[in-house]
Order: C-alpha cells, then sequence, then structure tokens
C-alpha cells in the first residue's frame, strides 16, 4: 500500500452536513479548517430534511418554556432537562445567523415568516424554506458560505479508517480511506470534530442515504470513545411505501397541516391509539402502525391530504407532491401508501453541551452526539436545531481551548494503512450488510422482544467471530464497523429502558402473530 499522502490542520471536520458545515463556519476565524466528506452534501441525511427547522417562536421566556415543555414530553421522561434548556435558548442566535448568511426561509407576502405545526408541537413554531426543502438550502447556503475561504480546505470522497492518538490516548486527527479503496490521507489537527449523522441506513427500510451506517461511530468507539444510547432509534410513521421503490419520507409537516392517517376504507384510526390522533409524538404514531399490520394484516394504510387543494400542496409541499406524482400519486386526490422507516438515532457518542466527547481533542456535532436533548424520542424539528446551535457552541468551546489544543500538538504513531487484519467471513455464520439490515430491522425495529434481541446478538458475534482478527482490513472495514456497531446496540437493547421509540412487549405477542412486518413491502 502507498503511504498515505500527509496534511497538517487546526481543526480537522468530518461530515459534511449542516453540523459539519456549521461548525467550519464558527471555526474559521479561528485557524484552518479541513473538512472531509464522503460525497457530495446529498450524500447525507441534512440535504433531505424537509420539515423545518423548529425554534421558540417570539423568543420570549414563555415561547422557551413551551417548546423546552414539548421536547421533554415527546422525549418521554428521558431528556436531559438543563441541556434542552441550553439548545432551546441557542435557537435565537442559530435563527439569526442563518438569516444573514441567506438561508431563503419561506415568507407571507408581507414579509413575515410562515410557521408550521408537526406532531407533538403544542402551537406552530416551524419555519421552513423551499416549502419542504429546508435541509438542501441549510446546507447549500451554509457551504456556499464556506467553499472559497482561504483557511478552508474540502476533501472528498474519504471515510475514517482511524482516529490517530497521541500521548494520553489525546486525539490528534484521522487517518482516511478514499471510497475507491486506494489513494490514503492521514490528516493530524489540534481538534477532530464529528460531524458524520446518525446509522438509521443501517435498518434495512430507511428514510436516510446510504452512507449513513455509522462507520464513524464505530471508529470512535474502537479509539476509546463512550457511546451512549444506541437503542434509541426514532422510526418515522409516513414513508411512502411502494412495491420496489426506495422508501420516501413524507414530512410530518403534512399531519401538521391536516393531513390524515387512514385505513382503505377511509376511517382514521389513530384515534384509537392517542388523543392527539395524527399529532402523536412519532414513536407513538409508527407503533399504531405496527399494531394496525399487525391485528388487520389485511388492512392497508395510506397518508391522505386530498381534503386540501391541489394548488396549495404543490406550492408549499413541492418535492412530496412531485415525487410522489412521478410515482403514480395525485396527492390532491389519491392517499399515499405508508410504512415506517428507521429515521433518527437519538443515541450516539457522550458529549456535554459543548460537543466534548470522553477522549481529549476529540468533539462531535448533530445527530453522531449523544447530547441526551432528545429523550427516547425526538420532537420534530429539533434535529437541525441542534446541530446549527452545536456547531456553534463547539466552536466556542474550542476558542477557549486554542492555545493548548494548537500549540502542543503530539507526535501520532499508526499513521500507515494497514495490510493484514481482520477479514470478513465467508461462509457459515457470515452476515453480508444487507444481511445486518434486514437483521436489525426484523430484530431491533419498531417493537422489540426479549428473544428477538438475544437471537440478533447471537447472530451478529458470530459473524464477528468467524472473520479473522487483529487491525481491520480497508475492503472489510465498513462490514467490520457496521458488525461492531450492530453488537452495541444490541448489547444496549438488553439494558435499555423501555421506553419510547424502545419499545418492547412479550415474545408470545408477537409469536402469536407471526413474524414482525419484514423490511419489503407487503411482506
Ligand atoms: C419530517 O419532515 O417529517 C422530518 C422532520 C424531522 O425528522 O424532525
Amino acid at each position: 500500500t502507498p503511504l498515505p499522502r500527509r496534511i497538517s490542520t487546526d481543526f480537522l471536520i468530518i461530515g459534511g452536513g449542516i453540523a459539519g458545515y456549521q461548525t467550519a463556519i464558527n471555526l474559521l476565524p479561528l485557524g484552518s479548517v479541513t473538512l472531509v466528506s464522503r460525497g457530495s452534501i446529498a450524500s447525507g441525511s441534512s440535504y433531505y430534511a424537509q420539515g423545518g427547522l423548529a425554534l421558540p417562536w417570539g423568543f420570549n421566556r414563555e415561547a422557551v418554556e413551551s417548546h423546552v415543555a414539548d421536547t421533554l414530553r415527546a422525549g418521554a421522561g428521558f431528556c436531559d432537562e438543563a441541556n434542552v434548556r441550553v439548545l432551546i435558548e441557542g435557537a435565537e442566535e442559530a435563527f439569526a445567523t442563518l438569516v444573514s448568511l441567506g438561508v431563503p426561509f419561506d415568507r407571507d407576502s408581507g414579509g413575515d415568516f410562515l410557521l408550521t405545526r408537526e406532531a407533538a408541537h403544542s402551537r406552530p413554531r416551524i419555519i421552513h424554506a423551499g416549502g419542504d426543502k429546508t435541509g438542501s438550502l441549510i446546507v447549500k447556503t451554509l457551504a456556499q458560505n464556506v467553499h472559497g475561504h482561504e483557511r478552508f480546505t474540502f476533501l472528498t470522497p474519504f471515510r475514517l479508517h482511524r482516529l490517530l492518538k497521541g500521548e494520553g490516548s489525546r486525539i490528534v486527527g484521522g487517518l482516511f480511506m478514499g471510497e475507491d479503496e486506494d489513494g490514503w490521507v492521514s490528516i493530524r489537527a489540534g481538534a477532530t470534530i464529528l460531524a458524520t449523522g446518525g446509522f438509521s441506513a443501517l435498518f434495512a427500510r430507511t428514510t436516510n442515504p446510504p452512507s449513513q451506517v455509522g462507520d464513524a461511530t464505530a471508529v470512535a468507539s474502537m479509539a476509546g470513545a463512550r457511546l451512549e444510547r444506541l437503542a434509541f432509534t426514532q422510526f418515522h410513521p409516513t414513508v411512502l411505501d411502494l412495491p420496489g421503490q426506495t422508501p420516501f419520507l413524507l414530512t410530518e409537516a403534512l399531519r401538521g397541516e391536516g393531513g390524515h392517517i387512514i385505513d382503505q376504507t377511509g376511517q382514521r384510526i389513530l384515534f384509537r391509539y392517542h388523543p392527539d390522533g395524527e399529532l402523536a409524538p412519532r414513536d407513538v404514531v409508527s407503533r399504531a402502525l405496527w399494531l394496525e399490520a399487525r391485528e388487520r394484516p389485511e388492512a392497508k394504510i395510506y397518508l391522505s391530504v386530498a381534503h386540501l387543494s391541489g394548488e396549495y400542496l404543490r406550492t408549499r409541499f413541492p418535492q412530496v407532491f412531485f415525487h410522489c406524482l412521478e410515482a403514480g400519486i395525485d396527492l390532491s386526490r389519491d392517499p399515499a401508501p405508508i410504512r415506517p422507516a428507521a429515521h433518527f438515532q437519538m443515541g450516539g457518542v457522550r458529549t456535554d453541551m459543548e460537543g466534548r466527547t470522553d477522549l481529549s481533542g476529540l468533539y462531535a456535532v448533530g445527530e453522531v452526539a449523544s447530547t441526551r436533548v432528545h429523550g427516547a424520542n425526538r420532537l420534530a424539528s429539533n434535529s437541525l436545531l441542534e446541530a446549527l446551535v452545536m456547531g456553534h457552541r463547539v466552536a466556542q468551546a474550542i476558542a477557549g481551548e486554542r492555545e493548548s489544543l494548537l500549540d502542543s500538538l503530539p507526535e501520532s504513531g499508526a499513521e500507515e494503512p494497514p495490510s493484514e487484519g481482520w477479514q470478513a467471513p465467508r461462509g457459515e455464520g457470515s452476515l453480508s450488510l444487507e444481511d445486518l439490515k434486514t437483521l436489525l430491522w426484523e430484530k431491533a425495529g419498531i417493537v422489540r422482544t426479549a428473544s428477538l434481541v438475544s437471537a440478533g446478538k447471537a447472530q451478529i458475534l458470530s459473524a464477528l467471530a468467524s472473520g479473522k482478527t487483529g487491525e481491520i482490513l480497508p475492503q472489510d472495514a465498513l462490514l467490520h464497523n457496521a458488525l461492531n456497531l450492530a453488537r452495541l446496540l444490541f448489547e444496549d437493547l438488553e439494558t435499555a429502558p423501555r421506553v419510547g421509540a424502545n419499545y418492547f412487549i412479550e415474545d408470545q405477542t408477537v409469536e402469536k402473530a407471526g413474524a414482525v412486518p419484514g423490511p419489503d413491502s407487503g411482506s
């Protein structure tokens, strides 16, 4: 293997979504920034965020308290209240910055910002851009504001293979592999910031793009960073379910603006499960759809907005409207078939509210981090808020530690690519990445049982054990990282509190009704 190209930078950011670019904007005044990404901005989850950005609109005490209360309620008792307050109190500054950078948030003809509502919000407080293109318009605007800056370097497509360690476990950068499996880059940095997103694409049915399999989360864990709350996966209820087609998110704002969830007879089904009906918290709605599929396997479940005008739907939800139209569904007339899909990870690399992990020199921001602000079920549109507020806060923390981070960068060992080590097993006991995704969907999905969890864990342990051990070979790194992360998720499932998104039922209940509904449409 040829020796890696070597680069030195003050700050290394891994991940090119909203969290990564927001951190870059805030770090550029302090020094040089190198941002490494797996691909274009469309390869990460930020680009696909539709609904919007939740804000304590009005920004007074009462508005903050109401937003905090809704976040705590949706979080099913597992939010860290002090951290939630820090998050919501940071919203005004984050919003003002986005407006000044030029994010084209939607406004009415008088110039006032348009606010929408989503499930579990007690009032409209979500701003949006391009109707349902909020994530892509925010990330594009942030990127435009850093590309071309003289201190900014962008490297793509590379993925993290290993974190570089200096004395006393301090992280001093990373070793990256070109996505085409040749071409290595070793980057030494005073501070390394993970902004790599979550790992919902480890589940067979997901709203996330395929790169979101959590390999950087697994790499951080191998370097000694503490992970937590991996069992808290959020499943989004309204995801288009058409045979043979990639699942496509139908934003929760459709329900916030009056959409109904109905069966094939036109009956609204959710009031049987929660007094708030379509506006019940996301985990409640996803579970209700799972229970419907189990109790009435013949029933078909749809999201219907046909009572709203076609003109309104086209302008307010252009992305969703035209995607559905191409798939043969005219939302102004037809209901859209839906089934839940893995959407967001509340847990991840444990950090404080300044993005510090347990390892000095290593920080994490956005979905990759576990700040405990989302509890066991994230409130809709709080994720973009977290990426923005924390991208700002981590840079402030790094500014305070700048001298010690930059002036005393120790030598690192192990900058060389590996030449031998763990190889993916072949034959009995082996699992491909696709097998693993199906396993996670079926055994760690919307509803969990003790026996599904122990069977899933046993399969993963056996796949890991049948590989050759040692340093991980580059071509097998993705699978190894995925197996390792899945192992940690199953270990967490064995002991995690059984609330919110981490929902367990008795084995017999599932056995009686047959298998958990599978990843393929109609199974
Ligand atoms: C959506 O638009 O439904 C997704 C918003 C979110 O995940 O908070």
